[in-house]
């Protein structure tokens, strides 16, 4: 295929995911099935072992649910680098199958291969579960109490930089071209979800984030539908920031206070949710929510760390980036009083009390027990 061809490939694949966009009903309300399925995603490194513990705190909040066959954990397996690598996919057929099956999903880190290394260079498997899932908002909050910090990121998940990432073209051997698409649909449902949020938490400010003064088309767009999403919300107050300015604002102690609920585009969100988990204690430190009308996938947002599988040490990672996404999962499908408890005492685990310190190492707590931690904290 050459190079024109290609392009108009892009196009209409994506003039056609518009108009699938705009045919989408509503969202699926879990409390009114008759059972909600969790699949559990071990994922590479340390996954599997954060995971389990995530699973047996959820198991022993939802243990009535379970006994009345409301709610249902099953384990996917196979979404391993081994295997993902063999099959040559971001994400094999029957193990995508399997993950349609499931309602929600608590997934550890999948190892992201990248050009050089001993892998395949598959797609990463999260930018392939949000596209295969439709899972177009990422939720990410960071709260730091003692500053007074209290932010809720509304990353964009499926466009932007995201939506063509392994399907750029080299035109030339000298020019290489990326595609950034950003469509009117897409913004409005990540706008709206944001600003629901922001109404329902009687949050008083909105802030789109962009560089719509260079990026101008796409950029362009995304901040002229949120501010027209912005114009059904009066009793909130919006503004807008560029990218660049705003990383800077997140370090400045008087002005980001301010801040409380932002919506950007893609690859801005992906930059300063790492940023501002970082000033929360690190990436390790925080979940993702990745939301759409009919699934919705919980994250830890930290990396595999095979370092620590080969040295023998997974046993003590710290499982409470996935046991945050847990809390988050425990909310999305309507229990909100014990995601609450939940958050509670992670809080009191890793802020007030710190009894059990997590090293990493041997001269540290295990993850098990941390778990058993957080669970003594609950019942
Ligand atoms: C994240 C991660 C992913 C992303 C990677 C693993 C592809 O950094 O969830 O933020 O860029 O979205
Ligand atoms: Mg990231």
């Amino acid at each position: 295929m050459n190079y024109r061809e290609k392009f108009e490939d892009i196009i209409s694949g994506q003039l056609l995911r518009i108009e699938e966009m705009k045919k989408d009903s509503g969202f699926t309300d879990y409390r009114s099935l008759e059972k909600t399925v969790i699949g559990v995603i071990g994922g590479d490194g340390i996954g599997p072992a954060i995971t389990t513990h995530a699973q047996k705190v959820l198991s022993s909040l939802l243990s009535e649910e379970i006994k009345k066959g409301k709610i249902e954990f099953r384990t996917i397996e196979g979404l391993t680098i081994e295997n993902r690598a063999a099959k040559g996919k971001a994400i094999p057929d029957d193990v995508l199958e399997e993950i349609k099956k499931c309602n929600v999903l608590l997934k550890g880190p999948t190892t992201t291969p990248r050009k050089g290394d001993k892998w395949a260079n598959v797609e990463s498997a999260n930018v392939a579960m949000r596209k295969a899932l439709d899972l177009f908002a990422n939720v990410r909050p960071v709260k730091i109490p003692e500053k007074d910090i209290d932010w809720t990121f509304f990353r964009e998940n499926t466009e932007c930089l995201y939506a063509m990432g392994s399907q750029g073209m080299n035109i030339t051997e000298d020019l290489a071209i990326d595609f950034r698409v950003i469509t009117s649909q897409g913004t409005e449902r990540i706008a709206r979800m944001a600003f629901d949020y922001a109404k329902e938490n009687k949050k008083k400010r909105v802030t789109i984030v962009t560089k719509a003064n260079v990026v101008k088309t796409t950029d362009g767009k995304f901040l002229d539908v949120c501010k027209n999403v912005s114009g059904d919300y009066p009793e909130i107050e919006t503004d807008d920031w560029y990218i660049d300015i705003m990383t800077a604002k997140l370090i400045d102690e008087k002005r980001r206070k301010q801040f409380q609920v932002m919506i950007l585009p893609n690859l801005y969100g992906d930059i300063l949710t790492d940023e501002a988990a970082e000033l929360q204690g690190g990436v390790g430190t925080a979940g993702s929510a990745n939301i759409g009308k009919h699934y919705a996938m919980f994250e830890a947002i930290h990396g595999s760390a095979p370092r620590m599988v080969q040295e023998g040490r997974e046993k003590y990672a710290d499982p409470c980036s996935v046991i945050r996404a847990g809390a988050m999962l425990l909310s999305h499908i309507g229990y909100h009083e014990r995601s609450e408890k939940l958050y509670d005492a992670i809080e009191e685990c890793t802020v007030k009390e710190k009894n059990i310190r997590l090293t990493g190492r041997d001269d540290g707590a295990t993850g098990a027990e941390f778990a058993d931690y957080i669970l003594s904290k609950i019942s």
